[in-house]
């Protein structure tokens, strides 16, 4: 069993692979309900199958359980990665006091209260500069207005970019104006990704207001976005709802009973920013 070398969120030393680099295996601390949420969204409520990794059931390794998940990143050969939690409720309903408030916080210090996203890490490789740079959860927790949001997702989906960027350069302006340039102008920004991303964010927006049939809430829940950096303009992009620690269903016996439109409010309001960043270069391109 090795570490799993693609993270760019989440508790460390918890994700590992063995010899078949296409399964994940996630360790499952005591009481976790992420295992119950897979076999339901696997069975009983299988309609939500098609937006999360496949799921392959538990294993133990020296008394420890692990979840089996698909790696959402072992066919790329150089994958790209993004983590944004989604939804407007910060903390669970069973979280401790103490948690609750840390976790609000950072949902109001960033775009997560008033946008239902925030952008948590990211992994990005340049095809063009062969760099591979990874911004840690300090770079997602610096970005606090959408603005940022949008500047760090077109950087996500560029290539040819000379800068990296931490999330203090992001804030200054100068720099958000070179990378706006450099990024845009230089025509290498991957339409094709964002493309196919807005589309399945569109799909999965629309089923969950369809109704589905089992409808959940989801506390601390991420969408992980994953192309292949290593083939220019690929838009072979994979959007997956990932972390299932805190999810209930909508039961009235639910200590989370209630809708909860966070999560569509911040499906909206990424498709929407991905759709500037499309139009942006579009407008600059004609001038
Ligand atoms: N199925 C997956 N395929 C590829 N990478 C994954 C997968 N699940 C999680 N990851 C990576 O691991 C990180 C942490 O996973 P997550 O489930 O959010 O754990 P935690 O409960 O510790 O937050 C994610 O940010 C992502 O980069
Ligand atoms: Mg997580």
């Amino acid at each position: 069993m090795q570490q799993y070398g693609q993270q760019t969120g989440g508790h460390d030393n918890t994700l590992f692979t063995e010899q078949d680099h296409n399964i994940l295996l996630k360790f499952q601390p005591d009481n976790s309900p992420e295992n119950e949420a897979y076999k339901t969204f696997t069975t009983r409520a299988n309609e939500w199958a098609p937006f999360l990794p496949k799921y392959f059931g538990t294993k133990v390794i020296e008394n420890k359980t692990y979840l089996l998940m698909e790696n959402l990143t072992a066919r790329f050969s150089q994958p790209c990665v993004l983590d944004i939690k989604m939804g407007k409720k910060s903390s669970a309903p069973d979280a401790s006091e103490q948690k609750k408030e840390i976790q609000y916080k950072k949902a109001l210090s960033t775009t997560g209260l008033s946008h239902g996203l925030r952008i948590i890490g990211m992994k990005k490789y340049d095809h063009v500069t062969k760099n591979v740079v990874t911004y840690p959860k300090s770079f997602g927790a610096g970005l606090d207005n959408m603005d940022k949001v949008r500047l760090s997702l077109t950087h996500f989906f560029s290539a040819a970019c000379p800068h990296t960027a931490t999330s203090e350069q992001i804030v200054n302006e100068t720099f958000q104006q070179s990378m706006i340039e450099a990024d845009l102008m230089q025509a290498q920004i991957n339409r094709n990704a964002i493309q196919s991303v807005i589309s399945q964010l569109q799909n999965l927006r629309d089923f969950m207001c369809s109704p589905p049939k089992t409808k959940f809430n989801f506390y601390s829940s991420s969408l992980l976005i994953t192309f292949d950096g290593a083939i220019p303009n690929s838009g072979d992009v994979s959007t997956k709802m990932i972390d299932f620690q805190h999810v209930f269903e909508q039961v009235p016996e639910s200590v989370a009973y209630g809708e909860d439109d966070g999560y569509i409010d911040g499906l909206n309001n990424l498709i929407s920013v991905l759709q500037e960043i499309l139009s942006q270069e579009q407008l600059l391109k004609q001038s």
